[in-house]
């Protein structure tokens, strides 16, 4: 699998923020886990052994003040459920047990007492200190054994220490979780806004206002924005008055061309000046975008059509007229026949047995207009609205600037509609300019 190929998510900031986060969390888990528990048992065995050397030592004491004889006796008269005292001949805990410095002191006794020993048993996983035995060699060699049972310090406290430790993890992960959410949004915002960018290329910041990160970098995306409108602009004024300018020297060439005495060479000449002027024309009216600045007013479609119809029939091109549904539009209507004209212009230029049809679609009415002929390529579907854009084919066949399709549609989105294409290649194409529907006077 490739980087491109990764999902989406896998790359998304939260969880770039969130998987090495959680990933430190849960090691800085474990590992104050392993140290709570080593220092914990330290600290238990010491509290431990206290709990116990304050317990014992005053028995101890006493039996060992006692004459021999009466020992027994006391052992057990100071024995109680939880703890077992007995005098004997031998230790009950064996040598060596694995005392630290702190805790010898502790438990070391009275300088007479020849020796203390002390064993601690914890419990397998826990730590908890189940049972505590002392024994405490006298100055007649003889020991006094002392079992305390069931000494837990640790288990309430570490259950809570554990309880924190997850209670903050989680409480870290929420607050993660909610930091890069606070900058996954804006930009995801941001993004939303930059691929819909509105039809006047004025990036919206509000909403965007923090982090300042993503503040600056909508900002910076909003300069380069205004710098290409700018450009654009300037590019488009540059070619528009040049087109304009142009018509003037081509008025004249047609007005000379007319002198012209030999017929063959005049038509030739008139219809390269007339193609020139069509052309011309066409940039004037894409560079207005669709907007031929004339008043809107309620035309119906069916007529406007059947307008374009005869104006190709005088031209020699005949087209089926199929279903005529009457629907009424709002629109500039020299605006409106040039794209309906571009669009019948391509069926009759590019493919055989042209048709029309205007269809009434809920609160939308449709020009649709078809051919079967050689269709569009579907790499080239996506780019047949592009200004300029010419498929091979039509390259071939000359004529034509590339502008009659991007007109067409800068002329249905500026009356709030649109023009879309299917194409199937060898077989046919169908173009639908959809229009909403004029609301009953
Ligand atoms: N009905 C169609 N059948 C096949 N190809 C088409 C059809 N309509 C458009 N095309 C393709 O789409 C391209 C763009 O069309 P568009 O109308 O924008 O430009 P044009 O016809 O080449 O030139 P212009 O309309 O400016 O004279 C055409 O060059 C052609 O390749
Ligand atoms: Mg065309």
């Amino acid at each position: 699998m490739t980087a491109s190929r990764r999902p989406r998510w896998l790359n998304s900031f939260a969880l770039l923020i969130l998987a090495p986060g959680a990933l430190a969390l849960v090691v800085l888990l474990g590992v104050s886990l392993a140290l709570h528990g080593y220092i914990l048992r330290g600290a238990a065995e010491r509290g431990a052994a206290e709990v116990a050397v304050s317990r014992i030592y005053s028995t101890v004491r006493q039996i060992a003040s006692l004459p021999p004889d009466e020992r027994t006796g006391a052992a057990r008269r100071n024995s109680t459920p939880d703890m077992e005292v007995e005098w004997s001949a031998r230790t009950a805990v064996p040598d060596g047990s694995d005392l630290d410095d702190d805790l010898r002191a502790i438990v070391s006794g009275p300088p007479e007492w020849r020796a203390v020993r002390v064993r601690l048993d914890a419990s397998g996983t826990s730590g908890n200190v189940q049972d505590v035995a002392i024994s405490v060699q006298l100055a007649d060699s003889t020991w006094v054994n002392a079992r305390l049972r069931a000494v837990s310090l640790l288990s309430a406290d570490d259950m809570a220490f554990r309880i924190a430790i997850i209670l903050t993890a989680v409480t870290l992960l929420a607050l993660a979780a909610f930091a890069s959410r606070l900058v996954a949004k804006p930009m995801a915002l941001l993004a939303t806004r930059a691929r819909n960018l509105p039809a006047d290329g004025v990036l919206k910041l509000d909403g965007l206002a923090s982090p300042t990160e993503v503040r600056e970098v909508a900002e910076a995306l909003e300069a380069a924005t205004s710098r290409t409108r700018e450009l654009l602009q300037q590019r488009s004024l540059a070619l528009g008055a040049l087109s304009h300018d142009l018509l003037s020297p081509l008025a004249r060439m047609r007005l000379r061309a007319e002198d012209i005495a030999d017929g063959h060479a005049r038509g030739r000449m008139l219809q390269d000046v007339r193609e020139m002027a069509e052309m011309v024309t066409d940039v004037l009216a894409y560079l207005r975008g669709g907007d031929g600045g004339e008043a809107a007013t309620r035309i119906s479609l069916v007529s406007l059509v059947q307008v374009v119809v005869d104006e190709c029939a005088e031209e020699g091109a005949l087209l089926e007229e199929r279903d005529y549904q009457d629907s009424t539009v709002l629109a500039q209507p020299t605006a409106l026949k040039r794209a309906i004209r571009n669009v019948l212009g391509n069926a009759i230029k590019y493919g055989r047995s042209p048709w029309v049809e205007v269809l009434r679609r809920g609160d939308e009415a449709v020009v649709a207009v078809g051919d079967s002929g050689p269709g569009v390529a579907p790499v080239d579907l996506e780019r047949v609205f592009e200004p300029f854009f010419r498929a091979d084919e039509a390259r071939a066949a000359g004529e034509g600037s590339g502008l009659g399709l991007p007109t067409a549609k800068a002329i249905a989105e500026a009356h709030g509609g649109r023009l879309e294409m299917q194409s199937v290649q060898g077989i046919g194409t169908v173009v639908k300019l959809t229009l909403p529907s004029a609301r009953a006077a």
